[in-house]
């Protein structure tokens, strides 16, 4: 049986964004895991057009449907704006419905507060999807893991954290499949 597929998006897109560095931190983490293929989802990529505007026929919003839909699983790299996810994850969540439909999800936040506002509002959005949002969650801390709020230095403390999170996504989007 093929691996499972699980994306790693980065839900922040602004020019001097944190979340690659975030983000190729749980992928080394996640390789090293095993049990799945992993890749880097970068929402910034995809030039996704804003829900409503243009003309619909934009390639990037194939290439997000594409992508998506080839993917089991999701672990959600979410960074806290005004106590929220970004606008540009909230859009590349409502871009798509069908292919979220399913599958699971961890959520690697990071914020003042560890981000916790923030990825407490995308549960609420992973529910109408259908996306099943395991519980280990990973909380980075702007003051203790980053330097300046900008070099990212995770505390060892996150890797059993990780784990466990990849652990649960692992598990549910194995069994989700079987749904699809
Ligand atoms: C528009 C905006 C609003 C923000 N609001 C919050 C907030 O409410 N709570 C918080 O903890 N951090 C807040 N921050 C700080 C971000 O969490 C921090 O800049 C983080 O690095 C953003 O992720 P990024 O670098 O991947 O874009 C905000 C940042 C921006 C740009």
């Amino acid at each position: 049986m093929a691996n499972l597929k699980i994306g790693i998006i980065l839900g922040s897109t602004r020019q001097g964004r944190v979340s690659p560095q975030v983000g190729q931190w749980v992928k080394g983490i996640a390789d090293k895991h095993g049990s799945a293929d992993y890749e880097i989802v970068d929402i910034a990529e995809f030039n996704l057009p804003f829900l409503g505007v243009g003309t619909g026929q934009e390639p990037g919003l194939k290439a997000w449907s594409e992508k998506l839909s080839s993917l089991d699983g999701f672990v959600f790299i979410v960074q806290e704006y005004n106590h929220s996810i970004t606008g540009a994850l909230k859009n590349a969540l409502d871009l798509a419905r069908d292919e979220w439909n399913n599958k699971a999800a961890g959520i690697v936040s990071y914020g003042s507060t560890g981000g916790a506002r923030a990825a407490e509002h995308l549960r609420g959005i992973l529910g109408e999807l259908q996306v099943a949002d395991v519980r280990v969650h990973p909380t980075l801390s702007l003051f203790t893991d980053f330097e300046n709020g900008s070099v990212f230095k995770p505390a060892e403390l996150h890797l059993n954290n990780v784990n466990a999170m990849l652990d649960q996504v692992i598990a549910w989007s194995g069994a989700l499949k079987t749904l699809r």
